[in-house]
């Protein structure tokens, strides 16, 4: 299996492939001391940490006398890059080899350093230095580099290694203001992603940059700051194989469009071809919105998919996406006239211009490595974390013309007043899902006077907890007449949900009907019995004298015998009777008065008398 997957993996060609070019984004670095190292000299920027797009910083070189590949951490060595007070900052010099890349620059930044040089160690061309592979790697430091990195050549790296052996101070000034063109007031940046959500850390690094970056995307959109244009790669099945089954799984359009299986594993999960319909779905969503002038609808789609149709719960599908459109309030069959047939023999107009676009122009090399962030026409290198981003969007704004998000991080984006951000609500309550954050809007079930809201915050969000029925009686079914109210809220039900009160029927929520006890012969079915259907309940009434006892739905005769066959009373009669016979004549009728008052306060406990004129039930919650 492993070998066939190679081989198709290897099969599959980007296009233009043969006119392929990556370009190293670099950066300055100039040397201000000694005089026999002056000079500016360039350096590539590493592909994760925090470079300063824009901005300048000035530290003191280091480089250790243990650990020179900084490829153990520094605590055991008792190492400390941390700056005195007053002093420079401590950029560590660190031999290339041994280790990746990320982990010399994590050791770095825990000992305390401000950034990390790499020294190549063989004379070259500078590269760039790229995060690991994630399968092979316990990567969970990642995302948690901050410090800039850069590569320097070997050449330089010598020379800074001489100057401090002989006892030299080496300050060096990294400088990424010129790193990025900022030819006028508007940057145009564009976002190379993928719709697969089960790419391991490089997939859910890309997620959670589009939830956290959106708030601030979407307001430099709709001020005109920015010209944003997602983007999305696929790759060809050479002829002589676009009838084999790999192609068909992986590809659409007859081997036109092809990604990667998600799982890597042809026999389960998702298909390559399904990666590539929904980033056909996402290039689509955004030409539609574009059109309609709301090109920032793409980011609120993209986070909104990911949560509400991933692929570990078999949701990454059609019929999902398309609810999550219509939650956006975008034109649903102009999606679908752009995603066409993929089944057809023919190219797919958007598809295409994609493929188109990988091929790098001008001072942007071809995108290779997913995710890819271009802006102003230049690969972005560093982590995908929303103030780095922003530091480099910022950076390709002509001075002065940046917008006020460039100079402050407190932003609000009033999303929810449209549409109610396509989230929950229930109007009837005034509660909503939708929070205006400054990540953007998200849907989040809220927590009210105290009760907390559980659901998924798009389509449901119910009450739950001990007060849940204060707020719009839990969501359930409630109703008030002739001053009695019944209500399907289950007060102390921790899991929330509605179910009718007795004598109700219905599914709780927005309706629960009176439940006719005697067309349904579920009461008062005794010979001598008379019903009445009652709002909630039903009344019963006896012929002649007897009484009717709800407990045992029975009538019973005033002078104390029963009427019916069944009763616990006539046993006690028939002892009191035989009693009766036994004792004296006197005493006789005494006994008998005296139970029957007996009976009758007995009765009165379980029922208002007849003689009393008063409905049988005032108890909402009635007995049956
Ligand atoms: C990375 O940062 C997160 C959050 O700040 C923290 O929970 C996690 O432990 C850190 N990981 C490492 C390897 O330090
Ligand atoms: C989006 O709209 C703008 C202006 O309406 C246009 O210049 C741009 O080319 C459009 N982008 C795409 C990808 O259609
Ligand atoms: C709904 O709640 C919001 C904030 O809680 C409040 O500002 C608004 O006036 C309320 N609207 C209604 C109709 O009660």
């Amino acid at each position: 299996m492993r070998e066939k997957l190679g081989f198709f993996i290897w099969v599959l060609f980007l296009w233009g492939f043969c006119l392929g070019k990556f370009v190293v984004e670099k950066n300055s670095l100039r040397v201000t001391s000694p005089e026999s190292v002056k000079g500016v000299y360039e350096c590539a920027i590493g592909n994760f940490g925090v470079p300063q797009y824009g901005g300048t910083m000035v530290g003191t070189v280091v480089y250790p006398k243990m650990n020179q590949k900084a490829c153990k951490s520094f605590d055991d060595v008792d190492v400390s890059f941390k700056s005195k007070p007053g002093g420079l900052p401590i950029f560590l010099l660190a031999d290339r080899g041994d280790c990746y890349f990320t982990l010399k620059a994590w050791n770095a930044q825990k000992a305390g350093a401000a950034a990390i040089l790499v020294t190549d160690n063989r004379i070259e061309p500078l590269i760039t230095m790229d995060t690991p592979e994630e399968e092979n790697s316990r990567a969970d430091y990642l995302q948690n580099i901050t410090i800039p990195s850069a590569l320097i050549s070997k050449t330089l790296g010598d020379s800074i290694k001489k100057a401090l052996s002989s006892g030299e101070m080496v300050n060096i000034n990294l400088d990424w203001r010129e790193t990025l063109p900022h030819p006028d007031d508007r940057v145009e940046y564009e976002f190379w992603t993928n719709s697969n959500d089960e790419c391991g850390n490089k997939c859910d690094s890309q997620i959670e940059f589009v939830k956290n970056f959106k708030g601030a995307a979407q307001i430099l959109e709709k001020g005109g700051y920015t010209q944003f244009t997602p983007h999305y790669i696929t790759w060809y099945c050479p002829e002589a194989f676009a009838l084999s089954k790999q192609c068909k799984s992986q590809c659409i359009n007859h081997g036109r469009y092809c990604a990667p299986d998600p799982e890597q594993d042809f026999s389960r999960g998702y298909d390559g071809k399904d990666v590539v319909v929904q980033n056909l779905r996402q290039a689509c969503l955004f030409r539609v919105a574009n059109e309609s002038g709301k090109p920032w609808l793409w980011w609120d789609y993209v986070s909104d998919f990911s949560i509400r149709c991933p692929m570990k719960e078999k949701k990454y599908t059609k019929e999902c996406a398309d609810e999550v459109i219509k939650s956006l309030g975008l034109d649903l069959n102009k999606i679908n006239k752009c995603i066409g047939n993929p089944e057809a023999d023919e190219e797919n107009p958007v598809l295409k211009a994609e493929q188109d676009a990988q091929i790098g122009t001008g001072s942007r090399g071809d995108v290779t490595i997913l995710p890819t962030l271009v802006i102003n026409n230049r690969q972005y290198r560093g982590k995908l974390d929303k103030g780095a981003v922003l530091k480099a969007i910022c950076a390709g704004f002509q001075e002065t013309t940046e917008p006020a998000v460039c100079l402050t991080e407190g932003i609000e984006t009033n999303q929810c007043l449209e549409n109610n951000g396509g989230c929950w609500q229930d109007n009837d309550a005034n509660v909503t899902a939708c929070k205006d954050t400054f990540r953007g809007r998200v849907c989040e079930c809220p927590v009210v006077r105290g009760v907390k809201f559980v659901g998924d915050g798009y389509t449901h969000c119910e009450a739950s907890g001990a007060l849940r029925c204060e707020i719009n009686n839990g969501g359930c079914w409630e109703e008030k007449r002739d001053g009695k109210t019944y209500s399907a809220c289950i007060e102390d039900d921790s899991k929330g949900g509605c179910k009718c009160p007795p004598g109700f029927k219905g599914d709780g929520v927005k309706t629960c009907e009176d439940v006719d006890e005697c067309k349904e012969k579920l009461a008062c079915q005794c010979p001598e019995c008379k019903c009445k259907n009652t709002w909630g309940s039903y009344e019963c009434s006896c012929s002649g004298n007897a009484l009717y006892m709800r407990e045992h739905d029975t009538c019973i005769n005033k002078e104390g015998t029963t009427s019916s066959s069944w009763n616990v009373f006539w046993v006690i009669f028939l002892g009191l009777a035989v009693s009766g016979v036994t004792g004296y004549a006197v005493y006789k009728y005494r006994i008998r008065s005296y139970m029957d008052s007996e009976i009758r306060a007995i009765m009165a406990q379980y029922m208002p008398l007849d003689n009393q004129g008063e409905a049988p039930n005032h108890v909402a919650h009635a007995d049956i």
